[in-house]
Protein backbone atom coordinates (compact mmCIF):
# COMPACT_ATOMS: atom_id res chain seq x y z
CA UNK A 1 0.00 0.00 0.00
CA UNK A 2 1.40 3.34 -1.29
CA UNK A 3 1.54 6.48 0.90
CA UNK A 4 -0.81 8.14 -1.16
CA UNK A 5 -3.32 4.92 -0.24
CA UNK A 6 -2.95 5.06 3.52
CA UNK A 7 -3.58 8.95 4.06
CA UNK A 8 -6.48 8.22 1.30
CA UNK A 9 -7.67 5.68 3.79
CA UNK A 10 -7.03 7.52 7.19
CA UNK A 11 -9.53 9.84 5.37
CA UNK A 12 -12.07 7.04 4.80
CA UNK A 13 -11.98 6.31 8.41
CA UNK A 14 -11.97 9.69 9.50
CA UNK A 15 -15.21 10.69 7.51
CA UNK A 16 -16.86 6.94 8.72
CA UNK A 17 -16.05 7.89 12.58
CA UNK A 18 -18.95 10.00 11.38
CA UNK A 19 -21.17 7.08 10.34
CA UNK A 20 -19.78 4.82 13.77
CA UNK A 21 -21.24 7.67 15.98
CA UNK A 22 -20.19 7.82 19.26
CA UNK A 23 -16.74 7.63 20.99
CA UNK A 24 -15.74 4.23 22.64
CA UNK A 25 -18.09 3.46 25.36
CA UNK A 26 -15.91 2.25 28.37
CA UNK A 27 -16.88 1.91 32.45
CA UNK A 28 -14.03 4.63 32.60
CA UNK A 29 -12.98 8.07 31.44
CA UNK A 30 -9.56 6.63 30.86
CA UNK A 31 -9.17 6.12 27.10
CA UNK A 32 -5.80 5.34 24.58
CA UNK A 33 -5.33 2.04 26.58
CA UNK A 34 -4.79 -0.75 24.75
CA UNK A 35 -7.10 -3.91 24.93
CA UNK A 36 -6.79 -7.45 26.15
CA UNK A 37 -8.53 -10.62 24.22
CA UNK A 38 -8.46 -14.28 24.78
CA UNK A 39 -6.78 -15.91 21.82
CA UNK A 40 -7.89 -19.99 21.54
CA UNK A 41 -6.77 -23.03 19.53
CA UNK A 42 -9.82 -25.22 18.59
CA UNK A 43 -8.98 -29.35 18.85
CA UNK A 44 -10.82 -30.29 15.55
CA UNK A 45 -9.47 -27.53 13.13
CA UNK A 46 -5.76 -26.38 14.83
CA UNK A 47 -7.25 -23.41 14.02
CA UNK A 48 -7.35 -20.36 16.66
CA UNK A 49 -10.20 -18.09 17.64
CA UNK A 50 -10.70 -14.12 19.52
CA UNK A 51 -13.12 -13.79 21.77
CA UNK A 52 -13.04 -9.77 20.36
CA UNK A 53 -16.59 -9.40 19.11
CA UNK A 54 -19.59 -8.27 21.67
CA UNK A 55 -21.63 -11.57 23.17
CA UNK A 56 -18.98 -13.48 23.38
CA UNK A 57 -19.06 -15.20 20.21
CA UNK A 58 -15.40 -16.08 18.81
CA UNK A 59 -13.80 -15.20 15.05
CA UNK A 60 -11.52 -16.82 13.42
CA UNK A 61 -8.02 -15.23 13.83
CA UNK A 62 -6.85 -14.71 10.55
CA UNK A 63 -3.52 -12.74 10.75
CA UNK A 64 -3.04 -12.67 7.10
CA UNK A 65 -7.13 -11.18 6.73
CA UNK A 66 -8.19 -8.03 5.35
CA UNK A 67 -11.70 -7.73 7.09
CA UNK A 68 -13.96 -8.96 9.61
CA UNK A 69 -16.74 -10.54 8.89
CA UNK A 70 -19.36 -11.64 10.61
CA UNK A 71 -22.40 -14.40 8.95
CA UNK A 72 -26.02 -13.69 9.37
CA UNK A 73 -26.27 -10.11 10.17
CA UNK A 74 -29.42 -9.35 11.58
CA UNK A 75 -31.97 -7.98 10.37
CA UNK A 76 -32.31 -4.61 9.60
CA UNK A 77 -28.81 -3.83 9.90
CA UNK A 78 -26.31 -0.51 9.21
CA UNK A 79 -25.22 -0.46 5.63
CA UNK A 80 -23.37 2.96 4.08
CA UNK A 81 -23.71 4.02 0.83
CA UNK A 82 -21.33 2.85 -1.88
CA UNK A 83 -20.33 6.02 -3.21
CA UNK A 84 -18.05 6.75 0.04
CA UNK A 85 -14.33 6.42 0.73
CA UNK A 86 -14.89 3.76 3.24
CA UNK A 87 -16.70 1.87 0.61
CA UNK A 88 -13.81 2.33 -1.71
CA UNK A 89 -10.96 0.82 0.83
CA UNK A 90 -13.04 -2.54 1.86
CA UNK A 91 -12.88 -2.68 -1.75
CA UNK A 92 -9.11 -3.11 -2.45
CA UNK A 93 -9.13 -6.28 -1.18
CA UNK A 94 -10.98 -8.37 -2.73
CA UNK A 95 -9.99 -11.71 -2.85
CA UNK A 96 -8.51 -13.60 -5.85
CA UNK A 97 -11.19 -15.75 -8.23
CA UNK A 98 -13.99 -14.02 -6.18
CA UNK A 99 -17.14 -12.50 -8.33
CA UNK A 100 -16.28 -8.70 -7.88
CA UNK A 101 -18.82 -5.68 -8.79
CA UNK A 102 -16.45 -2.49 -10.04
CA UNK A 103 -17.06 0.96 -7.79
CA UNK A 104 -18.31 1.99 -11.44
CA UNK A 105 -21.29 0.08 -10.78
CA UNK A 106 -22.38 1.88 -8.02
CA UNK A 107 -25.08 3.53 -8.35
CA UNK A 108 -26.24 6.93 -6.27
CA UNK A 109 -27.56 5.41 -2.69
CA UNK A 110 -27.26 2.07 -3.35
CA UNK A 111 -25.47 0.20 -0.34
CA UNK A 112 -21.83 -0.49 -0.11
CA UNK A 113 -20.81 -4.72 -0.99
CA UNK A 114 -17.85 -5.71 0.58
CA UNK A 115 -16.41 -9.00 -0.23
CA UNK A 116 -15.69 -11.82 3.02
CA UNK A 117 -13.30 -13.96 2.32
CA UNK A 118 -13.05 -17.69 3.96
CA UNK A 119 -9.46 -18.47 4.68
CA UNK A 120 -9.77 -21.94 5.08
CA UNK A 121 -11.55 -22.84 1.99
CA UNK A 122 -10.84 -20.07 0.23
CA UNK A 123 -14.51 -19.15 -0.65
CA UNK A 124 -15.72 -15.94 -1.05
CA UNK A 125 -18.94 -13.83 -0.68
CA UNK A 126 -20.66 -10.68 -1.00
CA UNK A 127 -22.49 -8.73 1.46
CA UNK A 128 -23.28 -5.52 2.87
CA UNK A 129 -20.87 -3.89 4.64
CA UNK A 130 -21.75 -2.88 8.23
CA UNK A 131 -20.53 -1.94 11.24
CA UNK A 132 -19.56 -4.79 14.04
CA UNK A 133 -19.62 -4.43 18.22
CA UNK A 134 -16.41 -5.31 19.74
CA UNK A 135 -16.13 -5.63 23.34
CA UNK A 136 -12.44 -6.37 25.36
CA UNK A 137 -10.80 -5.37 27.93
CA UNK A 138 -8.31 -2.44 28.35
CA UNK A 139 -5.27 -3.61 29.78
CA UNK A 140 -1.78 -1.76 31.12
CA UNK A 141 -0.23 -5.16 29.74
CA UNK A 142 -0.52 -7.28 33.26
CA UNK A 143 -4.10 -7.57 33.45
CA UNK A 144 -7.40 -6.94 32.16
CA UNK A 145 -8.54 -3.67 33.51
CA UNK A 146 -12.53 -2.53 32.48
CA UNK A 147 -14.71 -3.34 29.51
CA UNK A 148 -14.63 -1.23 26.59
CA UNK A 149 -17.05 -1.58 23.74
CA UNK A 150 -16.44 0.21 20.13
CA UNK A 151 -17.98 -0.13 16.61
CA UNK A 152 -15.49 -1.08 13.68
CA UNK A 153 -16.45 -1.46 10.20
CA UNK A 154 -16.86 -4.61 8.88
CA UNK A 155 -18.62 -7.06 6.24
CA UNK A 156 -21.70 -9.25 6.52
CA UNK A 157 -21.52 -12.57 5.31
CA UNK A 158 -23.64 -15.18 4.49
CA UNK A 159 -23.87 -18.02 6.83
CA UNK A 160 -22.39 -20.76 4.04
CA UNK A 161 -18.95 -18.56 4.34
CA UNK A 162 -18.57 -20.61 8.15
CA UNK A 163 -18.17 -23.80 6.34
CA UNK A 164 -14.45 -25.26 8.02
CA UNK A 165 -14.26 -23.13 10.80
CA UNK A 166 -14.01 -24.24 14.19
CA UNK A 167 -17.58 -24.76 15.33
CA UNK A 168 -19.06 -22.05 17.09
CA UNK A 169 -17.05 -18.89 15.67
CA UNK A 170 -19.28 -15.99 14.36
CA UNK A 171 -16.66 -14.94 11.22
CA UNK A 172 -13.24 -14.24 11.01
CA UNK A 173 -10.94 -11.42 12.33
CA UNK A 174 -8.95 -10.50 9.97
CA UNK A 175 -5.08 -8.76 11.79
CA UNK A 176 -3.72 -7.83 8.68
CA UNK A 177 -1.78 -4.56 7.53
CA UNK A 178 -4.61 -2.95 5.30
CA UNK A 179 -7.11 -0.21 7.36
CA UNK A 180 -9.79 -2.25 7.82
CA UNK A 181 -7.92 -5.22 10.08
CA UNK A 182 -9.10 -5.27 13.86
CA UNK A 183 -5.28 -3.64 14.58
CA UNK A 184 -5.78 -0.62 12.41
CA UNK A 185 -9.48 -0.17 13.48
CA UNK A 186 -8.21 -0.45 17.50
CA UNK A 187 -5.79 1.74 17.13
CA UNK A 188 -7.92 4.44 15.06
CA UNK A 189 -11.13 4.09 17.53
CA UNK A 190 -9.52 4.05 20.90
CA UNK A 191 -5.92 6.21 19.67
CA UNK A 192 -3.82 3.80 20.57
CA UNK A 193 -0.97 2.46 18.34
CA UNK A 194 -1.47 0.49 15.43
CA UNK A 195 0.40 -2.84 17.29
CA UNK A 196 -0.30 -5.83 18.54
CA UNK A 197 1.08 -8.79 20.11
CA UNK A 198 0.00 -12.12 19.99
CA UNK A 199 0.18 -15.61 21.62
CA UNK A 200 -1.10 -18.43 20.28
CA UNK A 201 -1.64 -20.67 23.01
CA UNK A 202 0.22 -24.55 21.96
CA UNK A 203 -2.84 -26.67 23.53
CA UNK A 204 -6.05 -26.32 22.94
CA UNK A 205 -7.42 -26.25 26.68
CA UNK A 206 -5.48 -23.64 27.06
CA UNK A 207 -6.16 -19.60 26.35
CA UNK A 208 -3.66 -17.61 24.77
CA UNK A 209 -3.98 -13.82 24.45
CA UNK A 210 -3.78 -11.00 22.00
CA UNK A 211 -3.04 -7.28 23.07
CA UNK A 212 -3.65 -4.68 20.56
CA UNK A 213 -2.49 -1.13 21.24
CA UNK A 214 0.62 -1.28 22.16
CA UNK A 215 2.32 -1.50 26.24
CA UNK A 216 3.54 -3.77 28.44
CA UNK A 217 2.89 -7.81 27.67
CA UNK A 218 3.44 -9.65 30.92
CA UNK A 219 3.43 -13.49 31.84
CA UNK A 220 3.38 -14.75 35.33
CA UNK A 221 6.29 -16.83 35.96
CA UNK A 222 8.49 -16.52 39.22
CA UNK A 223 8.87 -13.61 39.14
CA UNK A 224 6.08 -11.81 35.96
CA UNK A 225 8.66 -10.98 33.08
CA UNK A 226 7.77 -8.43 31.16
CA UNK A 227 8.48 -9.52 27.31
CA UNK A 228 7.33 -6.61 25.12
CA UNK A 229 10.60 -3.91 26.06
CA UNK A 230 13.04 -6.48 24.82
CA UNK A 231 11.00 -7.27 21.60
CA UNK A 232 10.35 -3.39 20.83
CA UNK A 233 14.27 -3.26 20.84
CA UNK A 234 14.90 -6.20 18.40
CA UNK A 235 12.23 -5.18 15.76
CA UNK A 236 13.10 -6.75 11.69
CA UNK A 237 11.50 -5.36 8.63
CA UNK A 238 8.40 -6.05 7.14
CA UNK A 239 8.14 -6.96 3.15
CA UNK A 240 5.36 -5.20 1.23
CA UNK A 241 4.28 -8.02 -1.59
CA UNK A 242 3.27 -5.43 -4.08
CA UNK A 243 0.91 -8.66 -5.46
CA UNK A 244 -0.72 -9.79 -1.95
CA UNK A 245 -3.62 -7.60 -1.55
CA UNK A 246 -4.44 -8.87 1.89
CA UNK A 247 -1.96 -6.70 4.09
CA UNK A 248 -0.34 -10.20 4.70
CA UNK A 249 3.21 -9.88 6.90
CA UNK A 250 5.59 -11.34 4.68
CA UNK A 251 8.87 -10.60 5.89
CA UNK A 252 12.91 -12.19 4.94
CA UNK A 253 14.50 -15.44 5.17
CA UNK A 254 18.14 -15.85 3.88
CA UNK A 255 18.58 -19.31 4.52
CA UNK A 256 18.45 -22.20 6.66
CA UNK A 257 20.50 -24.00 9.16
CA UNK A 258 20.62 -27.50 10.86
CA UNK A 259 22.86 -27.53 13.45
CA UNK A 260 24.53 -24.55 12.07
CA UNK A 261 25.26 -26.04 8.72
CA UNK A 262 23.92 -24.09 6.24
CA UNK A 263 21.19 -26.63 4.26
CA UNK A 264 22.16 -25.99 0.39
CA UNK A 265 19.46 -24.47 -1.27
CA UNK A 266 19.15 -23.35 -4.63
CA UNK A 267 20.49 -18.79 -4.85
CA UNK A 268 17.97 -16.57 -4.03
CA UNK A 269 15.71 -19.70 -3.48
CA UNK A 270 13.72 -17.19 -0.39
CA UNK A 271 13.83 -14.18 -2.84
CA UNK A 272 10.49 -11.86 -2.81
CA UNK A 273 10.01 -11.95 -6.48
CA UNK A 274 7.98 -8.37 -6.06
CA UNK A 275 6.91 -8.57 -9.92
CA UNK A 276 5.37 -11.62 -9.47
CA UNK A 277 4.39 -11.36 -5.78
CA UNK A 278 6.24 -15.28 -5.63
CA UNK A 279 8.68 -16.65 -2.97
CA UNK A 280 9.19 -14.68 0.74
CA UNK A 281 8.35 -15.93 3.83
CA UNK A 282 4.78 -15.26 5.24
CA UNK A 283 3.33 -15.55 8.56
CA UNK A 284 -0.29 -17.68 9.08
CA UNK A 285 -2.38 -18.28 11.59
CA UNK A 286 -4.63 -20.68 8.83
CA UNK A 287 -1.61 -22.98 8.05
CA UNK A 288 -1.05 -25.65 10.82
CA UNK A 289 2.24 -26.43 9.89
CA UNK A 290 5.16 -24.35 8.12
CA UNK A 291 5.16 -25.09 4.70
CA UNK A 292 8.48 -25.06 2.55
CA UNK A 293 8.61 -24.92 -1.41
CA UNK A 294 10.04 -28.10 -2.64
CA UNK A 295 13.19 -26.64 -3.64
CA UNK A 296 14.04 -25.47 -0.27
CA UNK A 297 11.46 -28.13 1.75
CA UNK A 298 13.69 -31.17 0.46
CA UNK A 299 17.13 -30.13 1.29
CA UNK A 300 15.96 -29.20 4.74
CA UNK A 301 14.28 -32.64 5.20
CA UNK A 302 17.51 -34.52 3.88
CA UNK A 303 19.94 -32.01 6.49
CA UNK A 304 17.73 -32.93 9.47
CA UNK A 305 16.86 -36.43 8.40
CA UNK A 306 20.78 -37.04 9.06
CA UNK A 307 21.23 -34.79 11.83
CA UNK A 308 19.03 -37.25 13.79
CA UNK A 309 20.10 -40.64 11.59
CA UNK A 310 20.47 -42.11 15.13
CA UNK A 311 16.92 -41.62 16.22
CA UNK A 312 14.74 -44.46 15.69
CA UNK A 313 12.07 -43.84 12.55
CA UNK A 314 8.30 -44.94 12.94
CA UNK A 315 6.45 -45.15 9.94
CA UNK A 316 5.33 -41.76 8.14
CA UNK A 317 1.97 -40.05 9.54
CA UNK A 318 0.18 -37.77 6.66
CA UNK A 319 0.72 -35.11 6.49
CA UNK A 320 3.93 -35.61 7.90
CA UNK A 321 6.69 -37.37 6.16
CA UNK A 322 9.52 -38.06 8.45
CA UNK A 323 8.53 -39.93 12.05
CA UNK A 324 10.24 -41.00 14.75
CA UNK A 325 9.58 -43.46 18.01
CA UNK A 326 8.45 -41.39 20.78
CA UNK A 327 10.37 -43.69 23.08
CA UNK A 328 13.62 -42.69 21.06
CA UNK A 329 13.38 -39.30 21.88
CA UNK A 330 14.48 -37.48 25.00
CA UNK A 331 12.77 -34.27 26.10
CA UNK A 332 14.47 -31.01 27.38
CA UNK A 333 12.56 -27.19 28.50
CA UNK A 334 12.50 -26.44 25.18
CA UNK A 335 11.02 -29.68 23.84
CA UNK A 336 12.77 -32.95 21.89
CA UNK A 337 16.05 -32.87 22.23
CA UNK A 338 17.08 -33.08 17.96
CA UNK A 339 19.00 -30.90 16.04
CA UNK A 340 18.31 -26.97 15.86
CA UNK A 341 17.07 -25.65 13.05
CA UNK A 342 18.03 -21.81 12.58
CA UNK A 343 15.79 -19.79 10.12
CA UNK A 344 18.21 -16.71 8.99
CA UNK A 345 16.81 -13.64 8.97
CA UNK A 346 17.34 -9.94 8.50
CA UNK A 347 21.09 -8.73 10.14
CA UNK A 348 22.06 -11.94 11.52
CA UNK A 349 19.43 -12.89 13.34
CA UNK A 350 17.96 -16.33 13.40
CA UNK A 351 14.48 -17.75 14.73
CA UNK A 352 15.45 -21.14 16.05
CA UNK A 353 13.47 -23.92 16.02
CA UNK A 354 13.96 -26.22 18.91
CA UNK A 355 12.67 -29.72 19.17
CA UNK A 356 9.31 -28.00 20.64
CA UNK A 357 8.63 -26.55 17.45
CA UNK A 358 9.77 -28.96 14.74
CA UNK A 359 8.80 -31.92 16.21
CA UNK A 360 4.94 -32.82 16.85
CA UNK A 361 3.78 -35.56 18.79
CA UNK A 362 0.70 -37.31 16.47
CA UNK A 363 -0.27 -40.44 18.66
CA UNK A 364 1.27 -42.11 21.73
CA UNK A 365 4.03 -43.53 19.92
CA UNK A 366 4.94 -41.22 16.97
CA UNK A 367 6.55 -37.78 16.85
CA UNK A 368 7.00 -36.11 13.37
CA UNK A 369 8.81 -33.59 11.65
CA UNK A 370 6.18 -30.79 11.41
CA UNK A 371 7.15 -28.69 8.43
CA UNK A 372 5.25 -29.94 5.00
CA UNK A 373 6.14 -29.78 1.54
CA UNK A 374 4.17 -26.97 -0.50
CA UNK A 375 2.14 -29.01 -2.74
CA UNK A 376 2.16 -31.91 -1.10
CA UNK A 377 -1.12 -31.07 1.71
CA UNK A 378 -1.38 -27.43 0.36
CA UNK A 379 -1.47 -26.40 -3.26
CA UNK A 380 1.81 -24.17 -3.89
CA UNK A 381 -0.14 -21.40 -5.48
CA UNK A 382 1.02 -18.99 -8.50
CA UNK A 383 1.82 -16.67 -5.93
CA UNK A 384 3.46 -19.13 -3.64
CA UNK A 385 5.37 -17.51 -0.94
CA UNK A 386 9.03 -19.75 -0.46
CA UNK A 387 7.87 -19.94 3.14
CA UNK A 388 4.77 -20.03 5.07
CA UNK A 389 5.41 -20.12 8.99
CA UNK A 390 2.33 -21.86 10.49
CA UNK A 391 0.73 -21.99 13.26
CA UNK A 392 2.65 -24.32 15.43
CA UNK A 393 5.63 -22.94 14.87
CA UNK A 394 4.56 -19.78 16.18
CA UNK A 395 2.78 -21.08 19.29
CA UNK A 396 4.03 -20.76 22.91
CA UNK A 397 6.36 -17.46 21.60
CA UNK A 398 5.31 -13.73 21.32
CA UNK A 399 5.11 -12.31 18.58
CA UNK A 400 4.87 -8.31 18.06
CA UNK A 401 3.91 -6.35 14.68
CA UNK A 402 3.76 -2.77 14.36
CA UNK A 403 1.61 -1.65 11.69
CA UNK A 404 3.07 1.94 11.51
CA UNK A 405 6.67 1.54 11.15
CA UNK A 406 6.41 -2.04 9.69
CA UNK A 407 8.17 -3.92 11.62
CA UNK A 408 7.57 -7.59 13.57
CA UNK A 409 9.56 -8.25 16.90
CA UNK A 410 9.63 -12.10 18.19
CA UNK A 411 10.87 -13.81 21.78
CA UNK A 412 12.48 -17.23 22.00
CA UNK A 413 10.40 -20.32 23.15
CA UNK A 414 8.55 -19.08 26.53
CA UNK A 415 8.97 -22.73 27.57
CA UNK A 416 13.32 -22.16 27.70
CA UNK A 417 11.82 -18.56 30.00
CA UNK A 418 9.76 -21.14 32.67
CA UNK A 419 6.36 -19.39 31.03
CA UNK A 420 3.80 -20.34 28.17
CA UNK A 421 0.87 -18.18 26.30
CA UNK A 422 -1.28 -19.35 29.08
CA UNK A 423 0.40 -17.12 31.46
CA UNK A 424 -1.49 -13.80 31.01
CA UNK A 425 -3.29 -13.39 34.21
CA UNK A 426 -6.91 -12.85 33.04
CA UNK A 427 -8.14 -11.86 36.55
CA UNK A 428 -8.92 -8.29 36.67
CA UNK A 429 -6.60 -5.84 37.91
CA UNK A 430 -6.88 -2.60 40.26
CA UNK A 431 -7.10 0.27 38.13
C1 LIG B 1 -12.96 -8.80 30.72
O1 LIG B 1 -12.21 -9.56 31.66
C2 LIG B 1 -12.99 -10.33 32.56
C3 LIG B 1 -12.02 -10.96 33.55
O2 LIG B 1 -11.10 -11.79 32.88
C4 LIG B 1 -13.80 -11.34 31.80
O3 LIG B 1 -14.63 -12.06 32.66
C5 LIG B 1 -14.64 -10.63 30.75
O4 LIG B 1 -15.28 -11.60 29.95
C6 LIG B 1 -13.77 -9.76 29.87
N1 LIG B 1 -14.62 -9.00 28.98
C7 LIG B 1 -14.48 -9.03 27.66
C8 LIG B 1 -15.43 -8.21 26.88
O5 LIG B 1 -13.58 -9.67 27.12
C1 LIG C 1 22.39 -17.78 13.19
O1 LIG C 1 22.43 -19.06 12.61
C2 LIG C 1 23.58 -19.30 11.83
C3 LIG C 1 23.40 -20.67 11.22
O2 LIG C 1 23.16 -21.63 12.21
C4 LIG C 1 24.81 -19.23 12.72
O3 LIG C 1 25.97 -19.42 11.94
C5 LIG C 1 24.86 -17.85 13.37
O4 LIG C 1 25.94 -17.83 14.27
C6 LIG C 1 23.59 -17.59 14.11
N1 LIG C 1 23.60 -16.21 14.59
C7 LIG C 1 23.37 -15.91 15.84
C8 LIG C 1 23.38 -14.45 16.18
O5 LIG C 1 23.12 -16.73 16.70
C1 LIG D 1 9.00 3.45 15.05
O1 LIG D 1 10.42 3.47 14.98
C2 LIG D 1 10.99 4.63 15.52
C3 LIG D 1 12.47 4.60 15.22
O2 LIG D 1 13.02 3.33 15.51
C4 LIG D 1 10.72 4.68 17.01
O3 LIG D 1 11.29 5.82 17.58
C5 LIG D 1 9.22 4.71 17.22
O4 LIG D 1 8.93 4.63 18.58
C6 LIG D 1 8.58 3.54 16.50
N1 LIG D 1 7.17 3.67 16.55
C7 LIG D 1 6.45 2.92 17.32
C8 LIG D 1 4.98 3.14 17.21
O5 LIG D 1 6.94 2.07 18.05
C1 LIG E 1 -3.20 -11.84 39.08
O1 LIG E 1 -3.64 -10.51 39.17
C2 LIG E 1 -4.38 -10.24 40.37
C3 LIG E 1 -4.91 -8.82 40.27
O2 LIG E 1 -3.84 -7.91 40.10
C4 LIG E 1 -3.48 -10.44 41.55
O3 LIG E 1 -4.19 -10.20 42.74
C5 LIG E 1 -2.97 -11.87 41.55
O4 LIG E 1 -2.02 -12.03 42.59
C6 LIG E 1 -2.29 -12.17 40.21
N1 LIG E 1 -1.98 -13.59 40.17
C7 LIG E 1 -0.74 -14.05 40.26
C8 LIG E 1 -0.59 -15.53 40.22
O5 LIG E 1 0.23 -13.29 40.39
Amino acid sequence: MSLHRSSVALAALLAVSVLLGSPPCTTSADDHRPIVARVRKDASTSLYTIAIKAGGVPLLLDLAGPLLWLANCPSPHRTFPCDIGVCKVANWNHPPNCPYMPATACSKGAACTAYPYNPVNGRCGHDDATTITLAANATDGKNPLFPVSFRAVGSCAPGELLASLPPGTAGVAGLSRLPLSLPWQVGYRLDVPKQFALCLPGGSGSDGVAVFGGGPFQLLAAPPIELAADIRENQLPLLRNPKSNNGAYYFRIIGIAVNQDKVPTPPGAFDLDPRRGTGGAVFSTVTPYTALRPDIYRPLHDAFGAATSGIARAPALAPFDMCYQASALGVTRLGYAVANIDLMLDGGRNWTLFGGSSLVQVDDHTVCFAIVEMGASMPAAANSPAVVVGGFQMEEHLLMFDLENGTFGFSGPLSGIRTGCSNFNFTMGPE
